[in-house]
């Protein structure tokens, strides 16, 4: 499997199997002479965990980083830096039983076609949600480079099903996150949480699961970053955000809305406060020409429903070339949004210090 690598300055290479030993992510480019906090990291892989709650999968796997190389007295030496985590609660005989059965929906049939038979199916290997344990660690780590800077990042589900929290001028602070947290859904409105976490259940009840959107805003990003045309901010993060499965669509600012709007209407207007230059609104989400223009950065991505699914659902067995009917059983997130938004936070710290370093804003030595 090619093209594990991400990113120009600040990469990040993704390794291991959903079923194999450890699951992992080296990044190169850090600078060095930064403090690490292993706590962070640890906090971050937290919230991506699964079993966080009745609503996530039950799978109890308990995601606990370690650095293997690239800081010496708990700070970076400017050399490569790996991260594990260890794979422990695996349970692969689901997998062993419908092995040549298409899980529809699910990676099965273009993993078939692609590497012909030999790639890992149990747990979807190298497709599995879990490959975004070792995004999340590299996050962590850019998310304390961009912290110097006092750019934040923050994202929480803005709908599950036709459930939606979306909500104007949020602000980005430790309170919003308490917020957020205190949901069990990542939701900010206490009664859409309910109504959300209610929906989830019901579907998982059903044997089903139930997609969802989540909004995600970046603060204090400095005006002129993004290389077009190819490393566009909106081409880099958008290649950073359908990294991670499940993800379906992106949208910037006003998105696909902006074709059903008049220019009159989309256009930001210009105006200066306190001596610097802003737009009174954030239809463009923050980018203009693939550029940032020091407004908040503002998407927001569309996550599927999980594929896997309890339901009696009709497919194929690709060994007897027959239709047949698939249950699966086995431990899945009836909705995969509420440990998606740690990472879709990740993969956006890592394009932002990337970005940065391009252009020379982060020096090599923090
Ligand atoms: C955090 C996370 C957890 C996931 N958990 C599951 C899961 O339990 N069951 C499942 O079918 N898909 C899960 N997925 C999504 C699949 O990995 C993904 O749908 C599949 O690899 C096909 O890729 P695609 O949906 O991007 O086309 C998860 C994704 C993420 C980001």
């Amino acid at each position: 499997m090619g093209e594990n690598t991400f990113g120009t300055r600040f990469k990040i290479t993704s390794f291991g199997e959903s079923h194999g030993k450890v699951i992992g992510v080296i990044l190169d480019g850090v600078p060095a002479g930064l403090k690490i906090s292993l706590d962070d990291i640890q906090k971050e892989l937290d919230m991506r965990k699964p079993g966080q709650s009745h609503l996530t999968t039950s799978r109890s796997e308990f995601d606990k980083a370690t650095i293997q190389s690239g800081t010496f007295n708990g700070i970076t030496t400017g050399a490569p830096i790996c991260l594990i985590i260890k794979n422990t609660d695996i349970d692969s005989s689901n997998y062993e039983e419908i092995k040549n059965i298409l899980r529809p929906s699910q990676i099965d049939y273009s993993a078939l076609k692609r590497y012909g038979g030999f790639a890992d199916y149990r747990g979807s290997g190298r497709f599995s949600g879990r490959i975004t344990a070792g995004f999340v660690m590299a996050g962590a780590i850019a998310k304390q480079i961009l912290k110097k800077y006092d750019i934040i990042i923050f994202a929480y589900t803005k709908s599950i099903g036709t459930i939606t929290d979306d909500i104007k001028d949020v602000k980005v602070n430790e309170e919003t996150v308490e917020k957020r947290e205190k949901s069990l859904v990542r939701a900010l409105t206490p009664e859409k949480s309910k109504m959300m976490e209610d929906l989830i259940e019901k579907v998982k009840n059903d044997k089903d699961s139930i997609g969802g959107t989540i909004k995600c805003i970046v603060k204090n990003l400095p005006e002129g970053i993004g290389s077009p045309i190819f490393n566009s901010l909106e081409a880099s993060i958008s290649k950073a955000i359908f990294s991670i499965p499940a993800v379906k669509g992106i949208e910037f600012g006003a998105g696909f809305k902006a074709g059903s709007m008049k220019g009159s209407e989309h256009n930001d207007p210009w105006i200066i406060k306190d001596g610097k230059i802003i737009t009174t609104k954030n239809d463009s989400g923050g980018i203009i020409g693939g550029i940032s223009i020091g407004m908040p950065i503002e998407f927001t991505v569309v996550v599927k429903p999980t594929a896997t699914i309890g339901k009696i659902q009709k497919t194929v067995n690709y060994k007897t070339m027959k239709e047949t009917k698939i249950e699966i059983t086995g431990r899945h997130d009836p909705c995969i949004v509420p440990r998606a938004i740690v990472v879709i936070e990740a993969m956006t710290a890592i394009v932002l210090v990337d970005h940065l370093l391009i252009q020379a804003k982060i020096p090599s030595v923090l």
